[in-house]
């Protein structure tokens, strides 16, 4: 049998679908309003999504020195380090990708409870694993970032002189390429940063977490 966590779980309600047994929940004495409430701002998760060569890691890296700087809980989980680490064991089969996903989804999840502003640096190409990612937290947490350069953009690019490789079949399944992207539906906003400069596209995302309140100072 499963055990439920309590309500102020990071986990939400477990199901049944994991390994795990003859484990309960131990509820956490320190919860998530309380570390805000230390900090003096609250916690979300910027999730950024596109093409190789878009500008994520850039573009997560800069806000993330600029949150730094005022003094707010920040860390960037970037695809490249993450697979290093936590999922060197994945490659670029779609299966591998949604597994990934599904860990990224769950590790940010973790940092939102920690108090932290998360920012995730992942192609994360396909909606169901966004989607996925966004549904294990509260409405208003998760802000999805559509880095919108154009394929033509990010291969011109080529930073890592992948596209050249995948092009040749050098690399297989390679996105954009030979693997899909779906281009995000609705997120909470979309930077093209096929034509803004880093600073602009660094602005955009301030505003929209201006506007969403992220930014705001709590009382202590
Ligand atoms: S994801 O699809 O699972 O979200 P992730 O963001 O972790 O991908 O890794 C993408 C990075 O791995 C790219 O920026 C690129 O540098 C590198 N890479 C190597 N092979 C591929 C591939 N087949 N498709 C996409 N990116 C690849």
């Amino acid at each position: 049998m499963t055990a439920t966590p309590a309500a102020g779980s990071p986990y939400g309600a477990l199901t049944d679908q994991g390994a795990a047994t003859n484990i309960a929940w131990h509820e956490a004495t320190v919860d998530r309003a309380a570390r805000a409430q230390q900090r003096g701002h609250r916690s979300a998760i910027l999730w950024f999504t596109g093409l190789s060569g878009s500008g994520k890691s850039t573009l997560a890296n800069a806000l993330n020195a600029e949150l730094f700087q005022r003094g707010l809980a920040t860390y960037v989980l970037d695809g490249d380090n993450i697979r290093h680490g936590l999922c060197s064991d994945l490659g670029f089969t779609d299966a591998d990708r949604v597994e990934n996903i599904r860990r990224i989804g769950e590790v940010s999840k973790l940092f939102l409870d920690a108090g932290v502003i998360v920012l995730t640096a992942f192609v994360s190409p396909f909606r169901a694993d966004r989607d996925r990612a966004r549904a294990l937290v509260e409405a208003g947490d998760f802000f999805e970032i559509h880095c919108a350069a154009d394929l033509g953009v990010c291969e011109g690019r080529d930073p890592k002189g992948l596209y050249a490789k995948a092009r040749a079949g050098v690399i297989k399944d390679f996105t954009g390429i030979s693997s899909p992207y779906e281009v995000p539906e609705a997120p909470e906003l979309r930077v093209d940063t096929g034509a803004l400069s880093l600073e602009e596209s660094v602005a955009a995302v301030v505003a929209l977490l201006e506007a969403r309140g992220v930014l705001q100072r709590l009382e202590a």
